[in-house]
């Protein structure tokens, strides 16, 4: 079985059952991924279901004042996030006719998305067919495949999306990258990878070649 196809089986029979992973609401994966953006899981989990209950869709937010969202966003830092979530409903109002975008060019141009966020959501809510690059991404795909460019180099971040484009399952985008993610996130952790129960560590350079604890290559700057 190819390196895709075992990684969304074991998916499938590992996954945590998450509330995003339930819907195919552009908004709602919107609001999830931007919360998870530097903000693990269990701490996200129940700001994502306070968001939801207070602006249950695009136009409830926009509505808002910055004040009201930044009160809810207390305790999760980096406030610019919650900042540009404002800016960012109220455009989708304004340019979009309240109808939340999930073309990949179109999120793009909403204020606080990256290529990462605008991946993640045009792949969950509308199966397009691009690959998402975070963390956990270049970690599964560094010791897999052996990469040893640092992933924090112009060279290296071409070559990882390179590799992660390729691989991509066209006709299942957004089960393989949920599947790529949730991989590198409880299994190819950092620290204590659980090789000794992956399924896929016979084809795993790292593994082979005793170099998990090597990969992936940070550059300093
Ligand atoms: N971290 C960022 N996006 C995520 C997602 N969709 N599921 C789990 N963890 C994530």
């Amino acid at each position: 079985m190819s390196f895709t196809n075992e990684l969304i089986q074991w998916y499938q029979q590992h996954k945590r059952d998450l509330p995003w992973r339930h819907t195919t609401d552009a908004y709602v994966i919107w609001l999830s991924e931007i919360i998870l953006q530097q903000t693990r899981v269990e701490q996200g989990l129940p700001y994502f279901r306070k968001f939801l209950e207070h602006y249950p869709d695009v136009q409830h937010f926009a509505a808002a004042s910055e004040d009201d969202v930044l009160k809810l966003w207390q305790g999760l830092g980096y406030y610019s996030r919650g900042r540009n979530m404002l800016k960012t409903a109220r455009m989708v109002m304004d340019n979009y006719n309240g109808s939340f975008p999930q073309r990949y060019d179109e999120l793009l141009k909403l204020k606080g998305i990256g290529e990462y966020t605008a991946a993640a959501i045009a792949s969950f809510s509308a199966g397009e067919a691009k690959a998402v690059v975070d963390g956990n991404v270049y970690r599964v795909l560094a010791r897999y495949f052996g990469i040893s460019e640092p992933i924090n180099s112009p060279k290296g971040k071409k070559i990882f999306q390179q590799t992660a484009n390729d691989l991509l399952n066209e006709q299942q985008p957004g089960l393989h990258n949920q599947a790529m993610m949730e991989f590198g996130a409880m299994l190819c952790k950092p620290k204590n990878a659980a090789c000794g129960i992956c399924p896929i560590r016979e084809g795993c350079y790292a593994f082979l070649h005793n170099a998990v604890s090597s990969l992936p290559v940070k550059e300093n700057k």
